[in-house]
């Protein structure tokens, strides 16, 4: 959502930012622009509607020559997707330009304040009201840029990440941050701007992570400056980038979501090492062993997290209520944050976040954290907002997630919640340690499992021939598998925008049962577990009402495979284990399915990566 790319040195500013801007292609985007300042201190602004290429394709023949600049990618919230609305925008008397993620809350405010004060604006973004109001302040005061820049940010009220050059001088580059990602890259003798460290990383490892209400003064020639809003210098903390080119490739995959699929087996061994420990005798969670006292003493456990991460929260719930006894919620973040929650001392709050930025899980974290709750992270992306906001946390590892659907992420936080669980129930003696040796081995068995249930990949593609035109799909499941069951269908609606609902098997004949027919496929998952005998009964209901099955299996299973159209067979492994099985022919039915329709599986329409507006 919103990519930022920005480049001040000796190098060519135009490729490292398109170049920049294409890594960030995966964040979801409607439109795109770039500001050049070139060595004369000209400003030239170019934008388009359309992927980053319309845009290449428009500064063909234009004067790309330049000492600094910034780049954009727009995913539209104040203003339709145009050529118009795209970023940069310029101040009225053109002498800035800026870029901005995220969205000013009072722009509508500070709008009609400028137009009395005989300011003109031409497009309906919240950006231009922020841009022309930092020169308004500027000319009006007499003052510097930054000085403008701080005072302007004192007046908005929102989230905004920033980069803003300037007519007649090439040298400099402002930048600042308040709930949205910003990270600057050091380089040798230049320095580059990102949302996150993709744009840059074949150019340097070496970040800093722009804080909130910082702002980062890059100039020519000299060290990195970094200010807060009431002009103190603060500290440059540099960071080294955890992540390298080849992740960003698709490997010889036609999609990035092909290849995250086909990753799991070594992004869960990743996720796994060096936490499953002593021959699978124990569990080393340092973000646990680190705070026992809080997990020690917690009597009830809420996660938050939005989308794919609240299902994976869902799954979180069983595996703790199961294995440790704790009362668990499973709230959705944008829910959670405006819900007045009661929280206590007591309460352990657990963040999930693939990408660690997501604005509603950022604002339910501040919540808890205000209310006195301890607060952990499960996320993906090293040094993102949602980790350095957190007490404490663990990280999935599974390596950058580029496709918007999320596939790897979902089996990484799902593996982190069972080593948690684990990790609890050791700590507060809920389970003895031959049921904690007897889970923690097979959760280290589980990638060579998913390397087994990838091979269902081409049965996977012929089957998904003959349901690509059905235009509304049931996925049901009990139990463990019913956040299964939900992930399933988000997978599918995503990006094939087919109309796919997830439900508990049993829920079905209080409601959806009246929409099976022949042309309502149901994707049934039903793994050997203790529900097994009440799903072969939801199992014949549907059948009985003339609707098709494709049934997710234990291999060996007689009784449904008798009943259903077609079965996918997956290995047999702990019941707590399986949505980590399960969820895998799913992601690969919803790929071919939206593949066959011709979809943009990558970056589906409307969709961001990263959510980082309410
Ligand atoms: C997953 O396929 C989705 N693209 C989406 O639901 C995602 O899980 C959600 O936006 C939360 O993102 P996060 O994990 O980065 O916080």
């Amino acid at each position: 959502m919103c990519g930022i790319v920005g480049y001040l040195g000796d190098g060519n500013v135009y490729e490292i930012l398109i170049n920049g801007l294409k890594r960030l292609e995966y964040r979801g985007y409607d439109s795109a622009g770039i500001a050049l300042v070139s060595p004369e201190g000209k400003l030239n602004v170019y934008k388009t509607l359309g992927k980053v290429s319309n845009l290449e394709a428009y500064c063909r023949d234009k004067n790309l020559t330049a000492r600094a600049g910034i780049a954009h990618t727009r995913w539209a919230t104040h203003g339709e997707p145009s050529d118009c609305n795209a970023h940069p925008h310029y101040s009225e008397d053109g002498r800035l330009a800026l870029v901005h993620n995220g969205t000013i809350e009072n722009y509508q405010v500070l709008r009609e304040a400028l137009q009395q004060h005989g300011c003109h604006f031409s497009t309906q973004t919240d950006t231009e009201v922020l841009v022309q109001l930092i020169e308004y302040i500027r000319t009006s005061n007499s003052c510097t840029l930054i000085e403008a820049v701080r005072e302007a940010l004192k007046q908005v009220v929102g989230a905004y990440a920033v980069a803003i050059v300037e007519r007649g001088n090439p040298d400099t580059i402002i930048a600042a941050r308040k709930s949205s990602p910003l990270v600057v890259g050091i380089g040798d003798g230049e320095t580059f701007l990102g949302s996150d460290g993709t744009p840059f990383i074949e150019y340097t490892d070496k970040v800093v992570y722009v804080q909130d209400d910082e702002i980062a003064v890059i100039t020519r020639d000299q060290p990195l400056k970094i200010i807060n809003l009431d002009n103190e210098e603060t500290k440059v903390d540099v960071k080294k980038l955890e992540f390298s080119i080849a992740q960003l490739e698709k490997g010889g995959y036609d999609h990035f979501m092909l290849k995250e699929i086909f990753e799991q087996p070594s992004t869960l061994t990743d996720c796994i090492r060096g936490r499953v420990v002593d021959n699978a005798q124990r569990v080393l969670l340092n973000g646990v062993f680190d705070h026992k006292e809080k997990f020690m003493d917690c009597n009830r456990i809420i996660v938050v997290a939005c989308g794919t991460s609240w299902h994976a929260g869902l799954l979180g719930k069983q595996l703790i209520q199961d294995l440790c006894a704790i009362p668990v919620e499973v709230e959705y973040a944008s829910e959670f944050r405006y819900s007045h929650p009661v929280i206590t001392e007591r309460d352990i709050v657990i963040a999930v976040s693939q990408s660690g930025e997501t604005a509603d899980t950022l604002a339910a974290i501040q919540i808890a954290k205000a209310k006195g709750a301890f607060v952990y992270g499960i996320s993906n992306v090293v040094g993102a907002s949602i980790p350095r906001e957190t007490h404490s946390g663990t990280y999935i590892h599974v390596g950058p997630e580029i496709g918007v659907a999320s596939t790897k992420a979902f089996t990484g936080q799902v593996t982190v919640f069972t080593l948690l669980a684990l990790a609890i129930a050791q700590l507060r003696g809920t389970l003895t340690q031959p049921q904690i040796a007897e889970v923690s081995g097979h959760l280290q068995q589980i990638p060579h499992y998913v390397k087994e249930t990838l091979k269902l990949n081409d049965k996977i593609r012929q089957l998904s021939l003959i349901y690509t035109y059905a235009r509304n799909f049931l996925y049901l499941g009990r139990g463990y598998s019913y956040p299964v069951a939900l992930e399933g269908a988000l997978k599918l609606k995503e990006i094939s925008y087919i109309h796919a609902e997830g439900y508990p098997a049993a829920e079905m004949k209080h409601g959806p049962i009246a929409l099976i027919d022949s042309e309502m496929p149901s994707v049934i998952i039903a793994p050997h577990d203790h529900l097994y005998d009440k799903i072969v009964s939801n199992v014949q209901q549907v059948k009985s009402r003339g609707g098709s099955i494709i049934a997710i299996v234990t291999k060996g299973d007689t009784v449904i495979r008798d009943l259903a159209d077609h079965v996918l067979e997956v290995p047999d492994v702990p019941e707590c284990l399986t949505p980590l099985i399960t969820s895998i022919p799913l992601q690969l039915l919803s790929y071919y399915i939206a593949i066959n329709k011709g979809k943009d599986v990558d970056m589906p329409r409307n969709l961001a990566k990263s959510v980082t507006v309410e």
